[in-house]
């Protein structure tokens, strides 16, 4: 019985993994558990310049999940590379770089930049943040934009790339393809959905920035809908994500097509979920004589 999954060229121990930018660079929660647990490590999306991030308030509890408009908010790439790094490396053997661009120099610049250290594994590519308009969603919701982001990444980067594509479009089969067609080596799917809350007191937005993005379970059967669609839809695999707060969520995402699960606003919710995840996997794994997990992506295709 085995949880190893395998993510292009990557063979992680199990597939279970943090959202990018719901578990920072890993370093708060490494007092909590031991990191090394984890399928991977998957830290907060860099962008080639520091960014402060959208003003606040910028996070609100929802009855199912959160709201977020945090806007990138990061120290930039130079600081990654001098302070963060060198801490981080030895937290995981699969270190998962995430990265956003405002342009597609700028993801070609982080892309060669990444490639440079050993460390770093592989690529995921922020394509598809609701909250900034340059270089966020935009990317993720333009086919020409995504198609040419993803190639010039491809051409020069010789490590696995993965996408993170946005729900925030009609048919996000079309943009898993064009991912795959331009290059792309595996999909996270999905990041979050554009919502808005209104303070009714004061009768006004409630976010700063007055909309943002919605996670959690609220969100979740969409995400299932988006992975069984894509799974039949392209070759590649697919790292699921969208309210896990659960091991039969967990399943669900990997029946329906998800080869790795990532685990998002429960880690704020619940700092020891992801390693009692890994945990119940294995004990669901043993219990049902699997020989490994990935006889279980996309069951459901198969009729159970
Ligand atoms: O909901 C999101 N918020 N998705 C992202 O990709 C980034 C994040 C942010 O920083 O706003």
């Amino acid at each position: 019985m085995s949880l190893m999954v395998n993510i292009g060229e990557l063979t992680l121990k199990n597939p279970v993994m943090p959202a990018s930018g719901t578990f920072g660079f890993g370093l708060e929660f490494k007092d909590f558990f031991d990191l090394k647990k984890l399928g991977a490590l998957v830290v907060k999306t860099i962008t080639k310049n520091p960014r402060l991030g959208n003003v606040p308030p910028r996070v609100f509890e929802l009855s199912s999940g959160l709201i977020n408009s945090i806007g990138l908010a990061n120290p930039g790439w130079e600081y990654f590379r001098e302070k963060i790094l060198p801490q981080i490396k030895a937290l995981h053997e699969v270190l998962i770089l995430n990265i956003a661009g405002e342009s597609v120099e700028e993801f070609v610049f982080l892309a060669n930049e990444a490639q440079k250290f050993e460390e770093i594994k592989a690529l995921e590519l922020n394509v598809s943040c609701p909250n900034v308009k340059k270089g966020g969603m935009a990317f993720g919701t333009d086919l020409e934009a995504l198609k040419q982001i993803v190639s010039a990444v491809r051409k020069i980067y010789r490590k696995p790339i993965i996408v993170k594509l946005t729900p925030n479009v009609t048919d996000i089969t079309i943009f898993a393809k064009a991912s795959e067609n331009a290059g792309a080596d595996a999909l996270t799917l999905i990041n979050t959905f554009t919502g808005m809350v209104i303070d009714v007191k004061n009768k006004k937005p409630l976010l700063g920035n007055f909309y943002g993005g919605v996670s959690g379970p609220a969100i979740r059967p969409m995400a299932i809908k988006m992975v069984y669609d894509c799974f039949k839809a392209v070759s590649i695999p697919i790292i699921g994500v969208g309210g896990i707060d659960s091991l039969d969520a967990a399943l669900e995402f990997i029946m329906a097509g998800a080869t790795a699960v990532q685990v998002g606003s429960q880690n704020l919710v619940d700092p020891g979920f992801l390693p009692r995840l890994v945990e119940q996997l294995e004990l669901y794994v043993k219990d049902s004589a699997l020989g490994n997990i990935s006889e279980l992506t996309g069951i459901v295709h198969r009729g159970g």
